[in-house]
């Protein structure tokens, strides 16, 4: 029988720990695993879907040669993570699975591997790790080339959001024949992580951007500054480029689709950032290779991939040498 005999003593009934012991206890919590170098992260046991994610304990990373360690603050999820975690297309398959997944993160540099003199304990950065993850965890080993320092005007959550999202729009915009002033660009997915940024960045080149989404983003799309928004649920893109009465210098498709051949100026390129799905590996692989051919005759067609090379810091020098001749 539970409970205390009537008319007996009664034991204190336990209240529910407030907020701040909660906080203490998760500290103590983390303090703990810091000093057994061990760190909480999320683990990735398969392919598939969230069943496939869980909050472990695991050993905190140690930075080799090239590498910094970095204390995560935020993190972003972008497509690329969702193919990580699902494994599909199939293709993805090749990478491998990593075991704690995460690509683009901000944090604070808490260890430098050997021989790194570009960055110390305490500096604040951006950056991925690419498709070999790391970064849904409290500390990220990451290779130097792929960080760089964060402006303080920028919050830990936007330059989470930024490495590969806003690399692939860059580097999309500038490839083939890059953006100039006054030509017409038309971004198919002007909703999706790489589609806002690409609006944004081709109307800080001077382009005239027609952006491409659906009904409930049409508003967000035209507030990033795009002249001209077909909304594909109620029109076909041929049908609002028609209306536009216009064919484009340039087409950045981030939603995968055949057929934009009509769409493009003579001289005009197509980047095709995403393909259209297919399940396929050998004609994945076919389209990639043979694009200028299958996805437009002209010359200028990409099949995109990002390129994994070193970030070119374009940010200030927050440390500018002392000019000698003042
Ligand atoms: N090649 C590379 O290096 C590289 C790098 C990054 C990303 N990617 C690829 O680029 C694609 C987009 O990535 P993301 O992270 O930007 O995607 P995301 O944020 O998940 O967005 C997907 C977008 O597709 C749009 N969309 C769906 N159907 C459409 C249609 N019929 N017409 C026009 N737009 C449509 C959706 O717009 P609505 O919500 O308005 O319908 C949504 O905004 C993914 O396939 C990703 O793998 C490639």
């Amino acid at each position: 029988m539970l409970g205390a005999p009537p008319g007996g003593p009664r034991a204190p009934e336990a209240s529910p720990p407030a907020a701040h012991e909660f906080q203490k206890l998760h500290l103590t919590a983390a303090h703990e695993l810091q000093k057994l170098h061990l760190m909480l992260a999320v683990k990735q046991h398969g392919f598939g879907g969230r069943e496939q994610l869980s909050l472990c304990e695991l050993p905190r990373p140690t930075p080799k040669e090239g590498f910094v360690l970095v204390r995560v603050a935020a993190v972003s999820i972008h497509a690329g993570d969702h193919h990580m975690l699902t494994g599909r297309p199939y293709l993805t398959r090749l990478i491998g699975l990593n075991e704690i997944p995460g690509m683009d993160f901000s944090g604070v540099v808490e260890e430098v591997g050997p021989g790194l003199a570009r960055f110390a304990a305490g500096d604040e950065v951006f950056g991925t790790t690419d498709t070999t993850g790391g970064a849904f965890a409290e500390y990220v080993s990451v290779a130097a080339k792929n960080i760089v320092r964060k402006p303080a005007t920028v919050s830990w959550e936007e330059a989470a959001c930024l490495p590969t999202s806003g690399m692939t729009a860059l580097q999309a915009l500038r490839l083939g024949s890059p953006v100039r002033a006054g030509q017409r660009v038309l971004i198919n997915g002007a909703s999706s992580g790489v589609g806002t940024f690409a609006v944004q960045l081709a109307k800080s080149m001077g382009a005239h951007v027609t952006g491409v989404c659906s009904t409930q983003n049409v508003e967000m799309v035209r507030s990033l500054g795009a002249d001209v928004v077909i909304d594909y649920r109620t029109e076909s893109v041929e049908a609002g480029a028609s209306a536009e009465s216009g064919r484009y210098d340039k087409i950045l498709d981030v939603a995968g689709r055949y057929g934009w051949r009509p769409l493009l100026k003579p001289r005009g390129s197509l980047v095709a950032v995403a393909l259209p799905e297919s399940e396929c590996i050998p004609c994945v692989l076919c389209s990639i290779v043979c694009s200028p051919g299958i996805v437009c005759s002209s010359k200028k067609a990409h099949a995109f991939m990002q390129a994994s090379t070193p970030w070119t810091p374009t940010l200030p020098n927050p440390n500018p040498k002392p000019n000698p001749n003042h």
